[in-house]
């Protein structure tokens, strides 16, 4: 008769585990053993290049011979990551004398442990043993996976919510929440990252920039308290210190406060100074990077960065002051010497002045120039053109922003 395994949570950190073998199979296995701060210890006359980068970063220690019953000495566990039955056999049957748990990629049903499939969800782990049936548990694994990450969480009922970050600042005892500043991606809502949208999740307020995808706040919990920051009032530095204030005013009263940016927060995106503002205030502050619309947008249009043979550097730049205004910070005369791919965001309005500058200071008129309006939602529009052409014909296609203008030969880099 088979019985049931027992399902345990194994405690690692600084504890010696022996993984017997240097293939595929333990490649596979160490990253996660090494994430729970296991003392590895591999034994193999030889490593894959994965398993060797990780010996001579010093992460695990590597015997180059074959197992020795020596080895286990010490261990509270073993992996048995080998093909060769025999010599698998022989490794559980040592550790089986010395009572430590024996995983065998060989032979499951002579293993004393088994590893399950494994979904990771911030603090939360699910592990998944398919009585067996290691393909039973993927799929079951890959289901919950899916539910934690996009159906259960939104509504509220899957996902405990955890402060990693929780300090106690400047309240006096009371518990600080956190703020996070979490990129929102381009505008498809699929874009944002695994960690940006379980901290979304988890959120008790959310502050939201105008360009952030709409379908992520849609899926907020009800009880969220939803922020929109666009529609504060006073000028834009005013608007600012406000966002500040209510970001820290939040976070001091305990709350797990989520400012979503569009694209990258550090990208145009002003998250440098809430960072600044929070952190002066003692409000403990995770910067989750997006996906930004400087390359997400040109991607979305067919248009690479770079390309092999065309294009070895790329340049973002922001063109919401016109070339000749005493603020900008822009050498526009220097963009014009090189020879790679200028991204130029929030540029529609000066875009006449700036291709014009580009020209006079030695770009060539005939340079390929592309626009791409609402990069990645349905409502994209691009258009190309040349760079002596593109603002008339941005203007006669009546484009608006959010826009991105990609300047240079990638922009028929993949063109058939
Ligand atoms: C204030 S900046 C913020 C950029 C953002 N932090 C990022 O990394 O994408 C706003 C500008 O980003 C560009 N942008 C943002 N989303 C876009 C999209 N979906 N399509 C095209 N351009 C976009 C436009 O140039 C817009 O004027």
């Amino acid at each position: 008769m088979t019985s049931n395994p027992y399902p345990l949570g194994l405690r690692l950190h600084g504890r010696r585990v022996v993984v017997v073998g240097g293939g595929a199979v333990a490649t596979r296995r160490v990253p996660a053993l090494l994430d729970a701060g296991a003392d590895v210890l591999l034994v193999a006359p030889e490593l894959t290049p994965a398993l060797q980068a990780r010996a001579d970063a010093g992460r695990l220690h590597w015997v180059p011979r074959r197992f020795q019953p020596e080895d286990l000495d010490g261990a509270w566990l073993v992996q048995v990551a080998i093909d060769d039955p025999m010599a698998a056999a022989s490794v559980s049957a040592v550790a089986a004398e010395r009572r430590i748990f024996c995983v065998r990629a060989d032979d499951r049903t002579a293993a004393t442990a088994w590893t399950p499939a494994v979904t990771r969800h911030g603090p939360v782990t699910v592990a998944v043993l398919g009585g067996g049936d290691p393909r039973r548990a993927m799929t079951v694994r890959d289901a919950v996976r899916d539910l934690l990450a996009v159906r259960l969480a939104p509504d509220g009922i899957a996902v405990a919510p955890s402060r990693p970050d929780a300090a106690t600042g400047a309240t006096g005892g009371r518990q600080t929440g956190r703020v996070a500043l979490v990129g929102a991606g381009p505008g498809d809502p699929e874009l944002i990252t695994v960690k940006g949208w379980r901290l979304l999740t988890e959120a008790d307020v959310v502050v939201a920039d105008r360009l952030v995808p709409g379908l992520l706040l849609d899926e907020l919990r009800p009880d969220v308290e939803l922020v929109d920051a666009s529609k504060i009032p006073y000028g834009p530095s005013r608007a600012q210190e406000e966002i500040n204030q209510i970001l820290v005013d939040r976070a001091l009263a305990g709350a797990s406060v989520v400012r979503l940016k569009g694209g990258d927060p550090y990208v145009f995106g002003r998250g440098g100074e809430e960072l600044l503002a929070c952190a002066s205030a003692g409000v403990p502050v995770t910067v989750v990077p997006g996906v930004t619309s400087s390359i997400a947008a040109p991607a979305a249009a067919g248009i690479p960065v770079t390309h092999r043979g065309v294009a070895h550097e790329f340049t973002v730049v922001s063109g919401h002051l016109a070339p000749d205004s005493p603020a900008s910070l822009v050498r526009w005369d220097a963009l014009a010497g090189l020879h790679g791919t200028l991204v130029i965001l929030m540029g529609l309005k000066n875009l006449a002045a700036i291709t014009a500058t580009l020209i006079a200071h030695g770009r060539s008129p005939q340079t390929p120039a592309a626009v791409v309006q609402e990069a990645t939602t349905g409502t994209q529009r691009v258009l190309r053109s040349t760079l002596d052409a593109v603002a008339a014909d941005a203007l006669t296609a009546d484009l608006r922003p959010p826009a991105v203008v990609v300047v240079g030969d990638v922009v028929n880099a993949l063109d058939g």
